[in-house]
């Protein structure tokens, strides 16, 4: 537990970034914990970065979330990036050193895992061949965590073929990217589909992929959250596959940083995801 006369700070730096249900989120577990502190949007400009999180140590502050624009120029900025960051190519969470020096870490894929695990306990990456459509941020975070937890086929498309592929070769074995139009065929077999880009999202049309090929049995998840039940989502569930949406993903993401800020454990609880979907 904190030091009871310490006020804890931290705080998700973005631009855009007051959309971000992250300070509903952490300030929920400040006030269910009964711990002094506060989580907040601070919107920073893409060249004011640098000189922010080094503000970071001098304020006070625990540690930081990034969002859209900032998770790969951090990686240039921190004074060391944990391997799996490295891997995935962007920082997600920083963390100030007792030396207020900066790591930077990445809790999506791990976020992406364990909000699955919660809602379908014997759900396993090797199950069968896993479709992922798109190879952007969220897409690294997906695929890798996927292939840590013993994916051995990881079918990639995205509608820019070439940013597949740079991802199957930095990744490797098990990840193929595959040609766009082959999306709808390549589900035949599939154990698992996931949806990473942003299509389905308030604002975006639905992603377009034909569902008929897919097993009943397959897992469909989307990392979208708004809305919280994407178009994809619900025609899987229409022709009875089960879903995982991609609010968890958000939730889940957060525990691993409040360990890494204030040394405490944290629960994804039913009230918690309630009230953070009320702002949805
Ligand atoms: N649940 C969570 O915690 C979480 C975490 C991260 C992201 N997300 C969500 O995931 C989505 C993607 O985020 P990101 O950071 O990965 O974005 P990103 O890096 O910009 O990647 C966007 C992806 O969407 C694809 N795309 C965009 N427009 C498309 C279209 N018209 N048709 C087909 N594909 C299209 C892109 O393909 P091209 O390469 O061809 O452009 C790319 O694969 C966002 O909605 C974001 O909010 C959720």
């Amino acid at each position: 537990m904190a030091h009871p006369d310490r006020f804890l700070l931290a705080g998700v730096m973005g631009w855009p970034v007051m959309h971000s249900r992250s300070p509903v989120l952490h300030n929920y577990w400040f006030k269910h914990y009964g711990i002094a502190g506060t989580y907040v949007p601070l919107a920073i400009k893409p060249d004011g970065l640098a000189p922010a999180l080094r503000a970071l140590a001098p304020l006070g502050f625990a540690g930081t979330n990034l969002t859209i624009p900032h998770k790969e120029a951090a990686l240039n900025i921190v004074d060391e990036v944990d391997p799996e960051a490295k891997r995935m190519g962007a920082i997600s969470c920083v963390v100030v050193r007792p030396d207020a020096t900066l790591i930077g870490t990445n809790n999506d894929g791990y976020g992406f895992v364990h909000s699955i695990l919660q809602q379908v306990p014997d759900w396993r990456a090797d199950a069968g061949p896993v479709a992922v459509i798109g190879a952007g941020g969220g897409a690294r975070a997906v695929a890798y965590s996927l292939a840590e937890r013993g994916a051995r086929e990881i079918r990639l498309f995205n509608r820019t073929l070439a940013r597949g592929q740079a991802l199957e070769q930095e990744f490797g074995s098990p990840v193929k990217a595959l040609p766009w139009e082959d999306r709808h065929a390549a589900l035949a077999d599939a154990a698992m589909l996931v949806n990473t880009t942003s299509q389905g999202m308030v604002g975006n049309p639905p992603l377009e992929l034909v569902l008929d090929k897919l097993p009943a049995s397959a897992l469909v998840t989307d990392i979208v959250y708004i809305p919280l039940e994407t178009p994809l989502l619900a025609a899987a569930r229409r022709r009875g596959n089960r879903t995982v949406d991609g609010l968890g993903m958000l939730l889940h993401q957060a525990r691993p940083a409040w360990k890494a800020w204030f040394g405490i454990d944290t629960e994804v609880t039913p009230e918690l995801r309630r009230q953070v979907e009320a702002t949805l």
